[in-house]
This record gives C-alpha cells, sequence and structure tokens, in this order.
C-alpha cells in the first residue's frame, strides 16, 4: 500500500511498502526523519512513535497492551491515536495510510 509520513512542519514523504512489512521500517527505508526504530522493532524503544487522525486510528485498532505501555515511555507528546509504528504491518486496507511523525521533544 502507499503509506505517507508528514512531520511536524507539513513536509511529506511517502513509499508504496510491500504488504507485511512493517511501518517502522519502511520509514527507516525511505529516509523518514523522526523514525528511529532503535531496538529494530522488538517493543523495547519507543522511537518509532507515530500517531494518525482519528479515522485511520479506528481503522488500525488500538495498540496491544505491552505497546501501550511503551507509548507511555515516547518522546514528546502521547496522543489518543499515538502508535508504535513497528507493530503495523502494511496491508492492502492501509493504503492512502497516512502516519504523523510527531516533532521530538
Ligand atoms: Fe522500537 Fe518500535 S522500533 S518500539
Amino acid at each position: 500500500p502507499f503509506i505517507t509520513w508528514r512531520d511536524a512542519d507539513g513536509t511529506e514523504i511517502s513509499a508504496n511498502v510491500a504488504a507485511g512489512t512493517n511501518l517502522m521500517r519502511a520509514a527507516v527505508d525511505a529516509g523518514v526523519q523522526g523514525i528511529h526504530g532503535d531496538c529494530g522493532g522488538a517493543l523495547a524503544c519507543a522511537t518509532c512513535h507515530v500517531a494518525t487522525d482519528t479515522a485511520w486510528a479506528e481503522r488500525l485498532g488500538p495498540p496491544g497492551a505491552l505497546e501501550d505501555e511503551m507509548l507511555d515511555m515516547v518522546e514528546g507528546e502521547r496522543t489518543p491515536t499515538s502508535r508504535l509504528s513497528c507493530q503495523i504491518l502494511a496491508r492492502d486496507e492501509l493504503e492512502g495510510l497516512v502516519l504523523i511523525v510527531p516533532a521530538c521533544g
């Protein structure tokens, strides 16, 4: 699916992401500033923090329990739609997804 990352300045980077790829890896590969993925997707760093609008948040579903705990450790501000992007796998239904990359705290 076609995924877009938008940073706090409104700068956008988009990429066509292969199904099954996690969206932290896809962001790093696409050169998105502000997504680091220091732990490699092991739910141990919270440096892959993104948010969405509420419509996309509903389609993505809520974070898992461990992800929810890790979201309390993000740099910057956690929002009601915050997710850790290593926990979101690209799939066809996510075509057009826009991920908001929070300003680093
Ligand atoms: Fe470390 Fe997502 S990459 S929690």
